[in-house]
């Protein structure tokens, strides 16, 4: 969708800045547009930080970006861009924005609507500043990154996958989104285990960031507009489930109901319908129990039957053991292929007995040495 602005954009104000040189790749121009866009918008002032002073092209287009009023703030570890000379409305900080204490000390009280990282790339430099800035954010306000390409290079310290790497920082922060589900009861026993200090920095961002954007080169981290106290619920409206079964939702609602709002009567109907479900279940497992009950019943007596006939089945295997023995070659082949045990039967002979599922009390108490079967003594 194309929008009109009655304001320059920021990409405009870019390609016509005259003052100090700003170096940017030109994908930030939109991506700046639409993250700010909609506060300039709004024409309420701002207040911006920016890590990264260096000329000052910067900080010069941010102050003609934003509504008038508003409050540009840089901050840098270089000396010489205290001699930068700046409208009112700008000003110079210099610090190292890793340095906790200096950074405290020097934005005291100061809330923060927009912060931008573009120092010096590296990892130490960004997850520190990080670290001591965010907490500095206001509600609703934004984080970002510029430069993330850097964190490939072995110059800044980085390299694809490269563990300690900022962007490996940034994706592994993303799992704070999700720290209300990992304990729960559909945990993955092999998932990954991280160091308590690891959890309790996700479980803090978890209540202070909404979303975490990643662009080329840049990284986008939202604050809540307002502070997030306590898991989200799940919400159900809709009085109709024509496709899945109501009852296993009613089974969620039992488990964990405080996880649950429903809007109008979508409760009752569920419920209602998760009940006639319950009944119709216990209906058919009393049918499947009756008919189990049915089947040992069978299977009983005709065990029993088997039972009673046990010197039928010595018989008939013993015939069978008989039969290819009753030619003289095999029977001496057996002889030496198969020695016969003490109970007067062989391997291969009591092999088949397993095979007819005889129990061992089962098996005949000797070979009947049936007249014209050789037998190996
Ligand atoms: C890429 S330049 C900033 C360019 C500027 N933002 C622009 O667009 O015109 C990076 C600057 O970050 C500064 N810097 C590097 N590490 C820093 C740190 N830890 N804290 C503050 N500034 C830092 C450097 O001195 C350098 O001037």
């Amino acid at each position: 969708m194309m929008r009109t602005h009655t304001r320059p954009t920021f990409g405009t104000l870019f390609s016509q800045h005259g003052g100090y040189v700003s170096d940017k790749w030109m994908q930030f121009l939109a991506i700046y547009e639409r993250e700010l866009g909609a506060a300039v918008e709004q024409g309420q002032s701002i207040c911006l930080l920016e890590i990264g002073v260096q000329n000052g092209g910067s900080l010069e287009l941010w102050h003609e970006y934003l509504p008038t009023g508003s409050r540009v703030i840089g901050i840098d570890v270089d000396e010489r861009c205290r001699q930068l000379v700046f409208p009112e409305g700008v000003e110079v900080l210099i610090a190292d924005a890793g340095d906790q204490r200096e950074v405290d000390r020097l934005l005291a009280g100061t809330l923060l609507d927009f912060i931008i990282d573009d120092g010096s790339h590296k990892p130490k430099d960004i997850i520190g500043a990080f670290l001591n800035l965010f907490p500095k954010l206001a509600d609703g306000g934004k984080y970002i990154i510029e430069d993330l390409h850097a964190s490939y290079w072995a110059s800044h310290g980085g390299g694809l996958r490269k563990s300690g790497s900022s962007i490996e920082f940034l994706k592994s922060i993303v799992d704070c989104l999700h720290v209300d589900y990992y304990g729960d009861s559909n945990r993955d026993e092999n998932a990954g285990k991280i160091d308590e200090d690891e959890m309790n920095l996700l479980k803090k961002l978890n209540t202070d960031i909404s979303c975490i954007k990643f662009y080329d080169s840049i990284v986008v981290i939202e604050k809540y507009i307002v502070p997030k106290i306590s898991r989200f619920q799940r919400i159900v409206s809709g009085s109709q489930m024509p496709i899945t079964n109501p009852y296993g939702l009613a089974e969620a609602v039992i488990d964990n109901p405080h996880d649950f709002t429903f809007f109008g009567r979508s409760w009752d109907v569920i419920a209602e319908a998760a009940l006639i479900s319950a009944v119709q279940k216990m209906a058919r497992e009393t049918k499947r129990a009756d008919d189990l009950a049915k089947q040992v019943a069978e299977l009983r007596a005709e065990q029993n039957a088997r039972g009673a006939a046990t010197g039928s089945i010595q018989e008939m295997t013993t015939k069978q053991v008989a039969a290819p023995a009753a030619d003289q070659a095999g029977s001496a082949q057996r002889g030496t292929d198969s020695p016969v045990t003490e109970d007067g039967f062989s391997e291969d002979e009591k092999q088949i007995f397993l095979a007819l599922e005889m129990e061992h009390e089962e098996l005949p108490k000797s070979n009947p040495k049936t007249p014209g079967i050789e037998v190996q003594e």
